[in-house]
């Protein structure tokens, strides 16, 4: 039998995950949002894509969480994007609504699910989620560390003029402009990146890459970047269920590691069919260690807004 995984959301990142998911005939896909015809229109277009990709999975589009009942995986990317001159915590409280509403809905009828959180601003969403869940914290991750490392890659990729897929590097903290991007323990190709560019050039593409979600939306002019974040998604949904073991950058929550206790935010960790199967716990300066704890304090910031 073919797994199941529910989209909640059909907007750009929700569609986008789903395409991969579907050309990668990885998994039957249920596209859920409140706005009528949206989730029906698009699975039947990427349903009707299905012959052409050479896949045989389904995709149904629903308003009704009946149709969602027994997923494997839960992906929430329902909510509100970020606009220009809107920062991700802009989005805290109208998002907070919308999360903890699906989250129950999808829960009840997917006991079992692992739930990949989206939804912006994405490390305080994942702390909703797993509370309006009731799941044990490894079943409850959410993505951003996947997305910011594979802008990391690309601009270090684009620096030295190699394919990005030689390059390992890989981006902790929250998804806010205070993440760290470890250029210490990025390589090309297993030669340390830092013997390659020079610390000017390092310091341009950590900052672009703080800032590369921004730079899409100042492109884009209306809406955030989805290509990538459907990508990044569906590459987590796909470690999952395969029981990959990948080692990823994912938000997971920390109980003590990195010396942080309730609070969900990007770690490298171990992904398979449990969720978050372990933490790793990696040496810092004492410049990386500050800058982790900045972010973790950003992060900190909008949860005690929301009362957590
Ligand atoms: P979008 O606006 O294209 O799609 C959002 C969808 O959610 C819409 O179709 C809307 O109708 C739906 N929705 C709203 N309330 C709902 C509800 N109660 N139930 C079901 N569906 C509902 O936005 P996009 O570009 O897909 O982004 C989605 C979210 O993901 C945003 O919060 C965005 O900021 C975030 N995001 C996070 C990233 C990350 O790295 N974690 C990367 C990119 C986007
Ligand atoms: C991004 O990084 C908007 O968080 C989203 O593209």
């Amino acid at each position: 039998m073919r797994e199941k995984v529910t989209i909640i959301g059909a907007g750009n990142v929700g569609a986008t995950t789903a395409h991969w998911l579907m050309a990668r005939n990885t998994c039957d896909v249920v596209l859920v949002d409140v706005v009528e015809g949206i989730p029906q229109g698009k699975a039947l277009d990427l349903y009707e894509a299905t012959p052409v990709a050479g896949a045989s999975v389904k995709v149904v589009g629903e308003q009704d969480y009946a149709a969602t009942a027994g997923s494997s995986v839960v992906v929430v990317t329902a909510g509100f994007a970020r606009k220009p001159g809107m920062s991700r915590d802009d989005l805290l409280n109208m998002n907070n609504d919308v999360v903890t509403q699906v989250v129950k809905k999808a829960v009840a009828v997917s006991p079992d699910a692992i739930f990949i959180v989206v939804t912006n601003p994405v490390d305080v969403m994942t702390y909703v989620t797993w509370k309006a869940s009731g799941l044990p914290a490894e079943r409850v991750m959410g993505m951003a560390g996947v997305l910011d490392s594979a802008r990391f890659r690309t601009f270090l990729a684009m620096e030295l003029g190699v394919s990005p897929k030689d390059v390992v590097a890989f981006v902790m903290g929250g998804h806010g402009d205070q993440m760290v991007p470890l250029t210490r323990y990025s390589s090309v190709g297993g030669i340390p990146v830092e013997s390659l560019i020079s610390k000017e050039r390092l310091d341009a593409i950590v900052k672009r890459t703080r800032t590369g979600g921004g730079e899409i939306v100042n492109l884009l002019k209306s809406g955030s970047a989805y290509f990538a974040p459907g990508a990044s998604s569906a590459e987590m949904v796909e470690a999952v269920l395969g029981d990959q073991k990948r080692l990823l950058p994912v938000i997971a929550h920390l109980n003590g590691e990195y010396g942080e206790k309730d609070v969900y935010v990007g770690v490298p960790a171990l992904i398979g069919r449990g969720g978050v199967e372990k933490i790793f716990e990696i040496e810092f300066t004492k410049e990386e260690a500050e800058a982790f704890r900045n972010s973790v304090q950003a992060v900190r910031e909008p949860l005690s807004v929301l009362g957590f």
